[in-house]
């Protein structure tokens, strides 16, 4: 059985990790315009740094829960069996290669990388983001940010998630509220290529009626028995 899971940032939320929309989001805190667009690191770099030094310090803390680490489970049993877990993800931590997963399509970027904004280089690193680091590719200072796909931007692996969801049985979303495409279009893609679609969320996202089924409550007491039920039901 091939399964295309996308996860958003509800799945890391029991981990302390704060989703985007919810009450007390973070775009309820901070303008996305100011510290999540390339015209915003262009205006005020300094606090595009200071805003994912934050997140960064943040992540260092959190672990993984039991939905991540259902997901790593899911994906050694489905390969165990010739089958397939492609798991992609919009959020830019790290915690489910924390939980063990052995492959994650991070298509919004890493948090825990810096990238140089004049030659693109790609360092992986939790420390904070400073004007003064000097690039190991090209020599040159002031342009450190996180390597995170910003909006205005063009999300990573977009043809391998494509590939993917083609050839899945099963295409499953997990804690995202489908309010950012290209993610929040892959369940049209997935019906109109007649994949099975399952919803797991805190609540119904914007697209929840475009779902063949739909699971709701915390991701860590859903998706173990969701796995769970998978695997024993084959
Ligand atoms: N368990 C399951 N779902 C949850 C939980 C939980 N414990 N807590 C919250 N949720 C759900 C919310 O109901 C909501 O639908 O997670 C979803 C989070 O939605 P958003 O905050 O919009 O996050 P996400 O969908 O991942 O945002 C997509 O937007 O800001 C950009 O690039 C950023 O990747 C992000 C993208």
């Amino acid at each position: 059985m091939r399964i295309f899971v996308l996860t958003g940032a509800g799945v890391s939320a029991e981990s302390g990790l704060g989703t985007f929309r919810d009450k007390d989001g973070v775009w309820t805190k901070y303008d996305l315009r100011d510290v999540a667009t390339p015209e915003g690191f262009a205006r005020d770099p300094a606090r595009v740094r200071a805003f994912y030094n934050a997140r960064r310090a943040n992540l260092g803390e959190a672990s993984p829960n039991a939905a991540h680490h259902a997901l790593a489970r899911l994906e050694v049993e489905l390969e165990a069996r010739g089958g397939e877990l492609f798991l992609c993800t919009q959020n830019v931590d790290d915690l489910h290669e924390k939980a063990g997963s052995g492959r994650v399509v991070h298509m919004h970027g890493e948090l825990a990388v810096t990238r140089c904004d004049h030659c693109q280089a790609l360092k992986p690193d939790m420390t904070p983001l400073t004007g003064e680091a000097i690039c190991e590719g090209c020599g040159r200072a002031d342009g450190a940010r996180p390597h995170v796909v910003w909006f205005g931007e063009t999300p990573l692996f977009l043809e391998e998630i494509d590939e993917a969801l083609s050839r899945a049985d099963l295409f499953v979303s997990i804690g995202t509220s489908g309010s950012v495409y290209p993610a929040a279009g892959f369940v049209a893609e997935a019906r109109a290529m007649g994949v099975a679609t399952c919803e797991i969320n805190l609540e119904p996202s914007a697209n929840a009626y475009m779902f063949d089924e739909k699971l709701y409550g915390p991701a860590s007491e859903v998706v173990p028995g969701w796995v769970e039920r998978v695997l024993t039901q084959g």
